[in-house]
């Protein structure tokens, strides 16, 4: 969803959005989660990071992936496809796991699938083994809206953690982030993808957005998804996730190119300039 992966995603297209069915709109025969999945994931792209992130903080492999707020776990899933691994995915809602049971699990192998295993929970419950890699993607930390709640899901994270482990987390921001009734749009293979930033209140941080998808029958499926998040900074975030126990905690910030657009490349840094809207890793190392 959202900013980031526009980012990520620039310049790839998406599929078809269904076949033709006598009086019914596309939008009638869209698939949510199908369209989701087009617009804004890209796991091997984070494979790549948490790779990188992990050798940069212990210099070996990762093996165990817990994937909070998974949805339809997509992550999960890339990350199996490298033997030897496992993962673990928790999400509250049955409807994202099942679909992803449906389409992403069952085109991995067996063998494959065998090393992923799902839990239907709450993230502040630990019910899995300690992970290398604690993944909160997609912003989905910011569900928590007040200091207590947020430090209280970071020391649990902490708890699930090995002692070589780190957790992932990524955040946007900028002026156009923070603007009301602000559209991102952009076309996916043969429909439209829309981010709406539709509210930001200054005073509390509270921030509502939705996703919209748009397709060439001039029918939408609107408010496919929906997010009421606090929108936190960096700085909120790193002093909460040192007071629950994190010993480092790094920001990797995007390079750019000659024409200043986002080169792919992230490295750790302490200091940078403002940008419109911007997307950054956390990383914090137990
Ligand atoms: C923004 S989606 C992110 C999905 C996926 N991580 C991604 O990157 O696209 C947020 C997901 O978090 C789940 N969720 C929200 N609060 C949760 C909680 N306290 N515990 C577990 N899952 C939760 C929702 O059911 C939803 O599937």
């Amino acid at each position: 969803m959202s900013k980031t992966k526009d980012k990520k995603k620039a310049g790839k297209t998406g599929g078809k959005t269904g076949g033709k069915s006598v009086g019914k709109s596309l939008a009638d025969q869209a698939d949510k989660y199908k369209l989701y999945q087009k617009s804004v994931q890209e796991p091997e792209h984070e494979m790549d990071f948490f790779e990188q992130a992990y050798k940069e903080a212990f210099d070996r492999p990762a093996k165990v992936l817990r994937e909070d707020f998974c949805g339809t776990f997509a992550v999960c899933c890339e990350w199996v496809k490298q033997e030897g691994r496992t993962a673990y995915g928790v999400d509250l809602d049955d409807e994202p796991l099942n679909w992803g049971r449906a389409n992403n699990l069952a085109k991995l192998k067996p063998e494959q699938q065998e090393r992923v295993t799902l839990i239907k929970d709450d993230v502040r419950t630990n019910s899995t083994p300690k992970a290398h890699i604690l993944a909160a993607q997609n912003f989905s930390f910011w569900y928590f809206k007040t200091r207590e709640e947020l430090v209280d899901y970071f020391k649990i994270a902490h708890g699930n953690l090995a002692d070589d482990g780190i957790m992932v987390m990524d955040m946007m921001g900028g002026g156009e982030c923070i603007t009301d009734d602000q559209n991102d749009v952009r076309k996916v293979g043969n429909f439209k993808y829309i981010w709406e930033q539709a509210t930001y209140d200054p005073i509390t941080h509270d921030a509502s957005f939705y996703i919209h998808f748009k397709f060439k029958d001039g029918s939408k499926l609107k408010k496919a998804f929906e997010y009421h998040w606090r929108f936190w900074t960096i700085p909120e975030v790193r002093e909460l996730l040192e007071q629950a126990g994190f010993s480092q905690v790094h920001v990797y910030w995007e390079g750019t190119d000659k024409d200043g657009e986002g080169d792919g490349e992230w490295s750790r840094k302490t200091k940078t300039t403002s940008e419109p809207c911007w997307i950054a890793y956390i990383v914090a190392v137990k």
